[in-house]
């Protein structure tokens, strides 16, 4: 008999840390990785180029039955899925639980069963530890001020050569988490089990030896 996978579960809100968390760990523990914002980035990808409102629930829907139907590894590393304007649309499909469904199994099929043959997953979302792997074994949430959050995202704008202001961004981002946390379907909240990290003050490398620590004391690893 093989051994249970190994799901990793990491929720937060936006630009808290959560991904480069969840990458250095996939990498670190030889696990399978998924964004599953990128799920919902796409779906609002989809709408947007289709000329439509992601806040139209058939919209949503039919973009995700579309995304389901044609999910390859090279659809989450479509550069748009990185626009400024992507973040705004994922939230507002991911508001329905219409879409939330449809989106449910890809997530849950691929941490019971972790592509590549490795032995477990790491998941990065807002409901991971909440709906989508209630009973994974290590569960953080990774989260960070407000400011903190809207000057790093600032930051990664300015990089891209962004005209944003950073009053505009943390705007934005208070409307983003507020939508993201006030919603009736899986609102991002941690999960009772979750360890809770704030990054507000602390680097990646700090962020990523806490965890290990946690996993460590949590697993057999
Ligand atoms: O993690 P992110 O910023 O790429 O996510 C984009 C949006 O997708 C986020 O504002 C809310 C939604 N989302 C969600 O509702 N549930 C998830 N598990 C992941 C993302």
């Amino acid at each position: 008999m093989t051994d249970a996978p190994l799901i990793i579960a990491i929720d937060g809100p936006a630009a808290a840390g959560k991904g480069t968390l969840a990458r250095e760990l996939a990498d670190r523990l030889d696990l399978a990785f998924l964004d599953t914002g990128a799920l919902y980035r796409a779906v609002g990808v989809l709408v947007l180029d289709a000329g439509q409102d992601p806040a139209d629930e058939q919209a949503a829907i039919k973009a995700a039955e579309t995304l389901k139907s044609k999910i390859s590894p090279e659809t989450l590393k479509n550069p748009a899925l990185r626009d400024h304007k992507t973040g705004a649309a994922a939230s507002k499909v991911a508001q329905y639980d219409s879409v939330r469904r449809i989106l449910r199994d890809l997530q849950t099929d691929f941490a019971i069963n972790p592509p590549d043959g490795k032995g477990g997953a790491v998941l990065d979302g807002r409901d991971i530890g909440t709906v989508i792997c209630p009973n994974a074994p290590v569960k953080f949430y990774v989260t960070a001020s407000i400011e903190a959050r809207a000057d790093r995202r600032f930051k990664e704008l300015q990089n891209k050569g962004g005209a944003a202001t950073y009053e505009a961004v943390l705007e934005e981002m208070r409307i983003r988490d507020a939508r993201d946390s006030e919603r009736s379907v899986s609102p991002l909240r941690p999960a009772d089990d979750a360890y809770v990290i704030d990054t507000s003050d602390l680097s990646a490398d700090q962020v990523l030896n806490m965890a290990l620590a946690k996993i460590k004391a949590r697993t057999s690893l």
